[in-house]
């Protein structure tokens, strides 16, 4: 029997478990402080109320003969598709609702879509960057290469004619960053894909955040449909971090070698996944309803206000930062001089708030340090004071 040796090359653990592990060791050490977590990009306001009266309505209708739903299509109920599709109709993309597949979330999925590609495709990467793009392409023993995202090209790299890539990572709004693409700036990644024969994987995790008429999908732009796919979720959209759904965007004129991907995808599916449950579905189905967009806004108007508590909160103490406008992530250069894990270590240890450091998303990260503005509104407060306390 032989493992699979590529994960003896990943990193010993998942950048969050290892921020997880040691704030639990401190925690213990210190059981009278109290610490206040803006690491991990984790939700904290509440299912809206249409969501919850969908879930319990859909747990009774599956307590009763005619409701009960046994095994569901894998790829997801149409009732979602539709309303996905609807949803995405109002910024101007007409998607078919079969070419839309609900999942558990995008972070799976991010890593499933791997399966249809051959290991010997090479793949580009912006650094910084979500560490599930890397450490995936790692366990399937892919070359990796990694394209600079940094303060002189306001963390949005763009193509490079000199790069060869056949997979190509975008995530915009970003994720560590909080920087957003523009239209004609994805435009330029559309074109160069379209040239070179590569599959964009988009992720749009963050799209709710986006203002201004900044581009929420990738199937704004003229020509994606023949060259991306599209994840996203409903994690930050509408707090379902812990209620997992998301879905994947595959068009249907995304054709590799003659093969159609969403084929393929639904191939992949079928065989290894046995959908998202229905109560779950119908709950995120209600995230779409006129009430669910209503409510799940004011949600994330509270996010954005954080946001702004925090950035003022920076701007006054003189520390560079980006992000926090269209992206709950506040992306910093850390005080001092500091490294990322120094100033992680001396956060937690003289204000007890945790951020996550830059390092952790990648060469380009160190020196650099994320706050996230998913926490608690009186928590983000006292976060901030005890960090302009410390300079
Ligand atoms: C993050 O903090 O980067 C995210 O919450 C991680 C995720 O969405 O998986």
């Amino acid at each position: 029997m032989k493992i699979n040796e590529n994960y003896l090359k990943l990193q010993d653990s998942y950048l969050f478990s290892t921020i997880a592990r040691k704030v639990a060791s401190y925690t213990a050490a210190h059981p009278e402080r109290t610490v206040i977590r803006l690491g991990i990009g984790d939700v904290t306001r509440p299912l809206c109320p249409a969501v919850v009266r969908a879930l319990e309505e859909a747990s009774r209708e599956m307590g009763t003969p005619e409701g009960f739903h046994g095994y569901g299509p894998e790829q997801g109920y149409d009732f979602l598709r539709e309303a996905v599709a609807l949803y995405y109709s109002s910024h101007g993309v007409t998607l078919s609702a079969d070419e839309i597949y609900i999942s558990d979330g995008a972070k799976s999925d991010l890593g499933n879509i791997l399966d249809l590609f051959d290991a010997d495709n090479r793949v580009l990467i912006p650094d910084p960057v979500y560490p599930v793009y890397v450490d995936t392409n790692i366990m399937a023993g892919r070359e990796i290469v990694f394209l600079d995202a940094n303060a002189s090209n306001g963390f949005l790299p763009m193509p490079d004619d000199a790069v060869q890539a056949d997979l190509i990572y975008l995530c915009s709004p970003n994720n560590p960053t909080g920087a957003v693409y523009n239209h004609a700036q994805l435009k330029a990644w559309v074109d160069y894909a379209l040239q070179t024969g590569a599959v964009i994987l988009f992720d749009a995790a963050y799209e709710c955040f986006v203002g201004d008429g900044l581009p929420h999908s990738i199937f704004e732009i003229e020509g994606a449909r023949g060259c991306a796919i599209e994840f996203c979720s409903l994690s930050k959209t509408a707090g379902f971090t812990g209620t997992r759904c998301g879905y994947t965007v595959v068009p249907h004129e995304l054709r590799c070698a003659g093969v159609s991907l969403g084929s393929l995808w639904l191939r992949r599916q079928t065989t290894k996944f046995n959908g998202v449950p229905y109560i779950v579905q119908r709950g995120a189905a209600a995230v779409f309803s006129p009430e669910g967009r209503r409510e799940i806004e004011e949600n994330l108007r509270y996010y954005r206000d954080n946001a702004r508590i925090m950035a003022d909160v920076l701007r006054e103490m003189g520390v560079w930062f980006t992000g926090g406008a269209y992206s709950p992530y506040l992306w910093l250069r850390c005080p001092r001089g500091l490294s990322s894990w120094e100033y992680f270590d001396q956060l937690l240890e003289q204000a007890n708030v945790v951020g996550t450091p830059g390092a952790g998303f990648g060469r380009n990260g160190e020196g650099y340090f994320r706050l996230t503005a998913f926490g608690e509104r009186g928590a983000t407060v006292e976060a901030m004071e005890r960090i302009r306390k410390m300079g």
